[in-house]
């Protein structure tokens, strides 16, 4: 199949399965435990239908919209995912210039394969900083300043890892610290003689934000540095010391209870991603779309939300305003494109979003984003 032919989120998926050798695809793929989250986060989308409104004059539809203090083309932005190198040459720059190109916002990880500054070139547009507040606070006000110097239009604080997940597919396919190597997996290699070429002449999958904090005897090196530095003392005295340090629009990432969505706010927050990590964390914790009414309803609007977490399609982003979003974010869709294209590939995913959102708003009867409301949506029955 050629980039070209994928038109869903399906086909990009099986296009950067043939790309990919196997630890790299079931990395970027799979969830924690029985995976149970990761497939509900999808299927939950399922039960809210749309309800339009005819005639009501669309032959202009603008779907600009405002987040975190940035102007964004359309409500849906990219989700921060880590080590884009491990799935494409092109890495996290490639993705910072498609989301340039669409102008919308690229959400940077602490554990990009990119320098903040380069991407920052890259993408002169809006773009958020994900923080991993690690128990190193050096090196949090390190990224911190860093990303200050750069321009970076906000900053997110990651609250859903105090402990990495439990991610099973990791164990067999070999993605593991050290990389252990099975004959099914050095077969997954062999097959993937562009991957396999591009990783011996072009190497790059180091964590360079943070690599140089890392000491020379540090054994399992920049991977092994990070799982011994997530730091389950963390407290929201930090998320609102960070807040502070930073001093701009901040959110907190991870939140999935309206109790907590008031603490964010309380602490500094303008913002929160309900989001359960694409089901990468604790598994059986709901879909973050079943949690965007009851979130709205306890913070009014006092808080911007974010819905992140099995967002496939134009639909998908149309149901999230309606329950009370401001906007979603992907993370699997664009590494798909990714993976099966560089920086192409993440152009055609957006593209494809960006006219299928369009299209969706001009038949459900709305003009701007604000027009998206409650009466749009009902519970399937
Ligand atoms: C391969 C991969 C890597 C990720 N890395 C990070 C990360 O470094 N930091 C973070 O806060 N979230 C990370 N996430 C979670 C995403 O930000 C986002 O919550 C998730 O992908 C949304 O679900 P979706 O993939 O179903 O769209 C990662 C997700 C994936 C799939």
């Amino acid at each position: 199949m050629k980039l070209s032919r994928c038109f869903t989120t399906e086909d990009f998926r099986k296009l950067a399965r043939r790309k990919l050798p196997d630890p790299m695809y079931h990395y970027m793929q799979g969830g924690a435990d029985d995976e149970w989250s990761k497939t509900n986060n999808e299927t939950a989308f399922a039960k809210y239908e749309l309800l339009p409104q005819t005639l009501t004059g669309v032959e202009n539809i603008d779907m600009t919209t405002e987040l975190l203090g940035a102007k964004l083309s359309m409500p849906v932005y990219l989700a921060p995912t880590g080590m884009s190198r491990l799935f494409h040459h092109d890495h996290e720059l490639g993705v910072a210039a498609a989301a340039q190109k669409f102008e919308t916002m690229y959400g940077v990880s602490t554990v990009a394969t990119a320098s903040i500054e380069d991407i920052a070139k890259a993408c002169p547009g809006p773009k958020l900083f994900q923080v991993y507040a690690l128990k190193d606070r050096g090196l949090t006000r390190e990224l911190v300043a860093r990303c200050k110097a750069a321009g970076y239009t906000a900053l997110c604080l990651t609250v859903d890892t105090p402990v990495a997940g439990n991610r099973e597919r990791d164990l067999v396919s070999g993605m593991t610290l050290p990389p252990k190597f099975t004959p099914a997996s050095l077969l997954s290699f062999a097959l993937s003689p562009e991957w396999v070429y591009r990783a011996i002449t072009g190497g790059g999958f180091e964590m360079v934000n943070i690599s140089h904090w890392v000491k020379g005897d540090q054994k399992g090196g920049v991977a092994a540095y990070i799982n011994e530095q997530f730091d389950r003392s963390l407290t929201w005295k930090d998320a609102e010391w960070l807040a502070n340090e930073w001093g701009g629009a901040f959110a907190i990432k991870g939140v999935m209870t309206p109790h907590d969505a008031i603490k964010a706010r309380d602490h500094g927050a303008s913002a929160v991603m309900i989001s359960n990590h694409g089901g990468r964390q604790l598994d059986c914790v709901p879909a973050p779309i079943d949690m965007v009414a009851p979130i709205r309803d306890a913070v009014g609007d006092s808080l911007e939300l974010i819905v992140e977490g099995g967002v496939r399609r134009g639909t998908d982003a149309l149901k999230a305003l309606a329950l009370g979003a401001n906007a979603c974010s992907f993370g699997r869709p664009y590494l798909y494109g990714l993976a099966a294209g560089g920086q192409a590939g993440v152009e055609r995913v957006l593209g494809l979003l960006q006219a299928e959102l369009e299209r969706d708003m001009a038949l459900l009867g709305c003009k701007n984003i604000t027009d998206i409301s409650k009466r749009h949506i009902q519970k399937s029955r």
